[in-house]
């Protein structure tokens, strides 16, 4: 029999009870190799909607499906065994009533193993988080910039400037007043990230926000320097494996031109090895 402890999944009420504590580390992951790595070192695995964009080559998060959803869902869990692996729901699933968003919710969860899921918007996504963690959902809130809501927003722009910070305030109050176990603050100022931090109960989760949050969390593909079609000011780049992977591919590339690669111990002779003696 084992005698070391048993891989635990961290629960929502884990990340609730972290307000305030030492920061939530958070990535986003879409694969299940690069589960794996986010795994070992994060609270929350977050399958992302930007998956679309990163991904998938799309315009914007708007036309990222469910089955889109579940099929990275089911990807990113087989790599997870310790971290919360939290999915978004895709814009359209979630809007129309809080019957609507139960369905999706239920749906994501039951056929990905997820442990909660996140959706975007404040005041009037209230009554369906309400609705969603009465019915055993454990739901992550989205505020500030809501990348579903680029074409209400007028596109990427910070949110919650001068006097649109109270609405932002107002938001992410409203998100954990309604019980989500935390809310992603998405290009907000930062001293309005840290009002909300200090306002609201449950753990902020800043992407473009501050570093006063009670976590945070980038796209990883942003953070390896593979998605580097457009660089927003909040990503830092931790790797550059973009480029490794271009110089990979170049090397490749010219030794199969010049006949370099395969070379004999990449391909195989006409009988086989004999076996250790
Ligand atoms: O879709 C996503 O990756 C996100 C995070 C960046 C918060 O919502």
């Amino acid at each position: 029999m084992s005698t070391s402890a048993p891989h635990r999944q961290v629960t929502p009420s884990e990340v609730l009870a972290r307000k305030g504590g030492t920061p939530l580390v958070c990535l986003t992951a879409y694969t299940t190799p690069i589960a794996r790595l986010v795994d070992a070192q994060c609270d929350i695995v977050l399958v992302g909607d930007s998956v679309g964009m990163v991904l998938h080559g799309l315009p914007s998060t708007l036309g990222v499906t469910m089955d889109m959803m579940i099929l990275h869902g089911q990807a990113v869990a087989r790599g997870v065994s310790r971290a919360l692996m939290v999915v978004d729901m895709p814009f359209g699933s979630y809007e129309e009533s809080p019957q609507q968003a139960f369905r999706n919710a239920a749906r994501l969860m039951a056929e990905t193993g997820a442990g909660a899921v996140k959706l975007e918007g404040g005041v009037a996504m209230a009554d369906t988080i309400r609705f969603l963690n009465a019915r055993s959902i454990p739901v992550m809130g989205h505020v500030g910039l809501t990348p579903q809501a680029i074409n209400t927003l007028g596109g990427y722009k910070v949110q919650g400037r001068g006097a649109d910070a109270d609405r932002v305030l107002a938001d992410a109050r409203a998100v954990a007043d309604a019980g989500a176990f935390s809310v992603v603050l998405e290009k907000v100022p930062a001293t309005l990230a840290d009002r909300i931090t200090a306002q609201v109960a449950v753990p902020t989760i800043g992407i473009g926000a501050s570093v006063g949050c009670d976590g945070q969390i980038l796209v990883v593909d942003d953070m390896l320097g593979l998605f580097t079609a457009f660089q927003p000011k909040f990503v830092k780049r931790y790797g550059e494996l973009g480029h490794s992977a271009a110089e990979a591919i170049a090397a490749y590339a010219d030794e199969v031109r010049a006949r370099r690669f395969p070379a004999a111990e990449h391909v195989f002779t006409d009988t086989p090895k004999a076996p250790p003696a």
